[in-house]
């Protein structure tokens, strides 16, 4: 994909920025962009950033921070310190920053580690351990997780489900630590993880509880599915854990899981309507022969 010519991203670019479009079609483009990486796929991103869609601008901030590319860190930055926008998206950019994990950013980290919107708050805190563990770690141990992913934090080197599960539930503990627990939970994939993991959406912070979502979908783990569907048919829950567990039903696809989401569609928050739309185009493409969920740069080319 590295040979991509400028005016087939730009073409995808406008696949993203054409508010006209499906929401599904529309993460398609943006993941196809993630994928391609370089500056005119990050130009087109940033671009997108004027939408009114808070489900899209959080992704448009998640991606920008798995590309790692630091060119992208003017437009996050400005986003994190933009209270007009939605913490979630935010939250997001809060995340991406720490993601690409350049030590100068400390400063801004530290500056909305108290900010009125925990989410953020506590996403700052979290980024700004990863720059300290990302500056006393080894190139090796900083590559990408089991699942591709540029996790918030490193998996604990902890195996014992037992120990893991009560850093994971101790409210006391840094919210580090506990990510730590809870990725190497992930990575373990067995009965008594999930179930463990299952457990973290009692914990207190939202934050915490929508990363245990996003964790699940990227498990893809048919186990987990009583956890997610409680989640999100919870009303009560926070929009930002509905949505990450919408999406993670939608990686899951059962028939289960479908029938969930199309309950959702008409959700009173579009955060969780719009998660449920892209997720059944997920479980759509998962049942599928199609070879890549993130397919605009062909159809662009056709
Ligand atoms: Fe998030
Ligand atoms: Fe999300």
């Amino acid at each position: 994909m590295t040979n991509t010519p400028e005016t087939v991203i730009k073409d995808i670019g406008k696949v993203l920025n054409d508010s006209s479009r499906p929401m599904k079609e529309r993460f398609r483009a943006l993941f196809t962009l993630r994928n391609l990486g370089g500056q005119t796929a990050i130009e087109c991103i940033s671009q997108c950033f004027s939408d009114k869609s808070v489900l899209l601008k959080h992704e448009l901030a998640y991606c920008l921070g798995q590309m790692q590319d630091e060119r992208a860190i003017p437009v996050l930055r400005s986003l994190l310190e933009d209270k007009e926008q939605d913490p979630i998206v935010r939250h997001e950019a809060a995340e991406a920053l720490g993601a690409i994990g350049d030590p100068k950013l400390r400063d801004i980290l530290e500056k909305y580690m108290e900010d009125p919107a925990v989410e953020v708050a506590e996403t700052c805190q979290i980024a700004l351990h990863r720059l300290n563990w990302v500056a006393n770690s080894d190139e090796e141990s900083q590559s990408k997780s089991l699942y591709l992913s540029v996790d918030p934090a490193p998996p604990s080197n902890e195996k014992d489900v037992d120990i893991l599960k009560a850093v994971l539930m101790d409210e006391k503990e840094s919210l580090f630590e506990r990510y730590r627990a809870m990725f190497s939970l992930r990575n373990l994939g067995t009965t008594e993880s999930i179930n463990a993991l299952g457990e973290g959406f009692k914990a207190s912070s939202a934050l915490f509880r929508h990363e245990v979502a996003f964790v699940f979908g990227q498990m893809q783990d048919e186990r987990s599915v009583p956890f997610l569907k409680s989640t999100l048919e919870n009303t009560h829950e926070h929009e930002m854990v509905r949505h990450e567990a919408a999406e993670a039903l939608g990686s899951i696809a059962t028939e289960e899981c479908t029938e969930v989401l199309q309950r959702y569609l008409q959700d009173p928050r579009p955060v969780v309507r719009e998660s449920c739309e892209v997720a059944l185009d997920m479980s759509e493409y998962e049942n599928s022969p199609e070879f890549q969920y993130a397919n605009t740069l062909l159809a662009v080319e056709a």
